[in-house]
């Protein structure tokens, strides 16, 4: 009995040696110290040893029984800082490494311009209003006084999808839209794409307007210019210069183009501005009572002017873009030098 005890411990001493994880430590506590563990089945089986025996065997299987706990619990220790250590090494954080960026999100600035302007005529009281950028004949040209044949649609290169739709030449199709559905008085900004068959480095077959109309009792010319003087300044700054000319539009009588400070020299004088200090901005006018008839609005008891800035000419000047088409190729390298 006694060599089967040492021999016991010299088992369980090299199988726990051999023990690489937790796992196997357990499976050996078990084979030795379990409920039908080797060791256990001793223990529990001393009446069948003779009694002259028995002490001496007991010491024996409790000192092995100790000596197998106490190796136990020394693998068991070591093999968690193994385990430990092994993975302290696999989440290490470098924390001299560079992280990594959030890249942050801006708006192109044709929008930004957008919002700009929006926001001023918002604050006027303007209902901002979006509609059909395929519209037809009637709203883009007929209903504004441009009927067929009409020499003014030379000014506009359209572009038609049949006979009598098109893509919108001009945002002026919701001054129409605006006069049917709503009743004076009222003020309305549409922003919005327009069309045309045109194509060089200012001019670009895609690009943005606003149309601003107002329409009320007693408002005219006067009313206008007050208004688009207060726009412009604040949106060039109160320094900005106004200069007004007379224009034509079919749609507006009297028609007016106004032109601003150049953003370009900021009033130097430039190439752009051909040495003047002033360039276009906005067309302009006070609207054609014809026009207010034939979308059903009283020209006796209602007036109404309308202005309507192209943008994309503001957002290049003021942002020294040489070619208009930069605006619309959505190239990163491009919107990342405007942020
Ligand atoms: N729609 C005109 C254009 O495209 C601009 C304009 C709008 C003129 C409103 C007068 C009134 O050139």
């Amino acid at each position: 009995m006694k060599e089967k005890l040492e021999q016991i411990l010299k088992n369980a001493q090299s199988e726990i040696e051999k023990c690489d994880d937790v796992k196997s430590l357990d499976e050996v506590r078990v084979k030795y110290l379990g409920k039908q563990g080797e060791l256990t089945s001793i223990l529990r089986n001393m009446k069948e040893i003779p009694p002259e025996e028995r002490k001496m065997v007991g010491m024996l299987a409790n000192s092995v029984r100790e000596q197998v706990e106490k190796a136990l619990g020394d693998k068991n220790s070591i093999l968690e800082e193994e385990a430990l250590a092994e993975s302290m090494e696999k989440e290490k954080i470098d924390i001299t490494m560079p992280g990594i960026g959030v890249k942050r999100g801006a708006l192109h600035p044709l929008t930004r311009f957008n919002n700009k302007f929006m926001d001023i005529c918002v604050e006027m009281g303007f209902t901002v209003i979006q509609g059909p950028e395929i519209d037809t004949d009637y709203y883009n040209f007929e209903a504004l006084n441009v009927p067929k044949n009409h020499p003014a649609r030379d000014m506009q290169d359209s572009l038609y999808i049949t006979d009598n739709i098109l893509l919108r030449t001009q945002t002026s199709n919701m001054q129409v839209h605006a006069m049917e559905e709503l009743k004076p008085p009222f003020k309305i900004v549409c922003p919005g794409r327009v069309y045309r068959n045109d194509d060089d480095s200012s001019h670009s077959p895609i690009f943005n307007q606003f149309e601003a109309l107002v329409v009320d009792e007693n408002v005219g010319l006067k009313d206008l210019m007050k208004m688009i003087d207060i726009i412009l300044k604040r949106l060039f700054g109160e320094n900005v210069k106004m200069r007004v000319r007379p224009s034509y539009f079919p749609f507006t009588e009297p028609s007016i183009e106004i032109d601003a400070t150049c953003q370009m020299c900021q009033g130097k004088g430039c190439s752009l501005c051909k040495g003047t200090g002033l360039s276009e901005v906005f067309g302009a006018g006070v609207v054609n009572p014809k026009v207010l008839e034939m979308s059903g609005i009283d020209s006796k008891k209602y007036s109404g002017f309308a202005f309507g800035p192209g943008i994309d000419r503001s957002v290049m000047v003021t942002n020294k873009i040489p070619n208009i088409k930069y605006l619309f190729r959505n190239d990163m390298r491009f919107l990342k030098q405007l942020r």
